[in-house]
């Protein structure tokens, strides 16, 4: 029921550039957001300067100065600090109390000259979550994702939100930029990449695949009817409509909510029951289908359902494991199965010790039979993920014409999937070369070195257009 092919990615290819054109033309609650990122410059890797920067929304809350050395290169102190689950579905003054007491204690450590200091320093925050945002520094959270849940957020600016903490420290820290992760990601590929062989090179798209999953690209504003005066009254008091319409402006798609409505997506059964224990029922459909916090779960679905038949796990108790509570199996047993060769899962040693450590179970509870046999179960989770993963890529390669006008398309990405779930940047590249119009050996993936953290400070970057 996993299984999937080269047609289906072709047919959800076709059914996201509908979508897409829909839903740059009206906000509509269960569309795909399409969020205007207020970003209209991409990076030359040019720049020069320190910049403070935060990210939050991947696995980490992380604070770093970035020093942008001006020729692609940059360097970053950094440190970060995982998020609890009680501050992720707390109130929101704990929780950017929490954020803005990690920043003191970075300046403390790293820069503690900026406390002698009367100007402001600049920061810029990488956020990554839903935000209808109206200018670089204001964005009102749309919903959360990803487990989190501060109910009392929710439709507020985040910007003042943060900002009231930092105030409340006496932190002279001002933010001037509220990015998505992809945004990030988008702006710090590019700032690195350099043309080689003359080519024409363009980054055209800026992808997580991690925690949760989404992608930001450059689009030019008179393709986003959307962006009116209506909507946004301020910018249009600002500049005359020509002015805007001429714009390239960053938009964060939001593509987990691609297909909430489950048109062509693939529903299993465990998809259904996965679904109904989430903060966002109903929503973000594509994601839970795809990243790393709902892949274990499935995982762990189906191996309850196995055990319920009769066929694994007969005689183990798993009441009060960790690991199969609720969301408790992490991608990483998926990772471990799908790495494992055949000849370690036979002997039972090595990594296949770590994969029984990963599934909180003890040698006795499973063989390595079974193990063996979990294999194609695995392996059909992470390719449905990665085929899946490769459609919004083709379909903005698609919409944007983008091959027609460079030799080669950039994609940078990000995330603990991409990164550690093998072969996944193998098999995307795989199923995007089923789909008509698409010359794999001319986009290059790769990984955006050190995201957001460069992407925030880029963000942060003065931009006078
Ligand atoms: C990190 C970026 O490298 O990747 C974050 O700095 C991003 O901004 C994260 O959210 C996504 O990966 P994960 O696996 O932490 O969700
Ligand atoms: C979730 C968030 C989105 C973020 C993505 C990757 O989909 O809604 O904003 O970019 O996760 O972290």
């Amino acid at each position: 029921e996993f299984a999937i092919d080269g047609s289906y990615v072709q047919q959800g290819v076709k059914h996201f550039v509908d979508q897409t054109a829909q839903a740059l033309s009206a906000n509509m609650e269960r569309a795909m957001p399409m969020i205007p990122s207020f970003v209209t410059r991409i990076p030359t890797g040019k720049e020069k300067g320190v910049q403070l920067a935060v990210d939050l929304g991947g696995t980490n809350f992380r604070v770093s100065s970035v020093h942008l050395n001006g020729d692609h290169t940059h360097k970053t102190v950094a440190s970060k600090v995982a998020v609890s689950d009680d501050l992720m579905t707390g109130t929101q003054a704990d929780f950017f109390g929490f954020l803005a007491q990690q920043v003191k204690d970075f300046l403390t450590e790293h820069h503690s000259e900026h406390f002698s200091q009367t100007e402001p320093l600049r920061m810029g925050v990488t956020f990554s979550f839903p935000v209808n945002q109206v200018a670089l520094d204001k964005g009102y959270l749309l919903r959360w994702t990803k487990g989190y849940d501060i109910k009392d957020a929710v439709g507020k600016d985040v910007v003042e939100l943060f900002q009231i903490q930092l105030d409340a420290l006496d932190l002279n820290v001002k933010i001037v930029a509220l990015v998505n992760d992809t945004v990030g990601t988008l702006l710090a590929r590019a700032y690195a990449s350099k043309s080689d062989d003359g080519k024409h090179k363009q980054t055209l798209i800026g992808a997580i695949f991690g925690t949760g999953t989404n992608g930001a690209y450059s689009e030019r504003l008179k393709r986003v009817p959307k962006f009116t005066a209506a909507n946004y009254p301020e910018v249009f008091k600002r500049y005359s409509p020509e002015h805007i319409a001429n714009q390239t402006m960053i938009i964060n798609t939001e593509w987990g909510s691609y297909d909430n409505d489950i048109d062509v997506l693939p529903n299993t059964k465990w998809d259904i029951d996965l679904d109904e224990n989430t903060h966002n029922k109903s929503f973000h459909m594509f994601e839970k289908r795809i990243s790393g916090m709902f892949l274990g779960e499935l995982l762990r679905l189906c191996l309850l359902d196995l055990k319920s038949e009769g066929l694994l796990l007969q005689s183990t108790k798993l009441e009060g494991n960790p690991v199969w509570k609720g969301f408790g199996m992490d991608t990483s047993v998926l990772s471990f199965i799908e790495a494992a060769t055949e000849a370690q899962i036979e002997t039972g040693k090595g990594d296949y010790e770590k994969i029984i450590k990963a599934m909180g179970l003890a040698a006795k509870d499973i063989t390595p039979e079974q193990v063996a046999a979990l294999k194609p179960l695995v392996t059909a989770i992470g390719r449905r993920s990665a085929y899946l993963s490769a459609i919004p890529l083709a379909a903005i390669t698609l919409h944007t014409h983008a091959l027609e006008k460079f030799d080669v398309v950039d994609i940078g990405v990000d995330g603990s999937v991409f990164q550690f779930y093998p072969k996944f940047a193998d098999m995307v590249k795989e199923a995007m070369g089923y789909v008509e119009g698409i010359s794999v050996d001319r986009i290059d993936i790769g990984h955006a070195e050190d995201g957001s953290g460069v992407g925030a400070a880029l963000a942060a970057y003065p931009d006078d257009s």
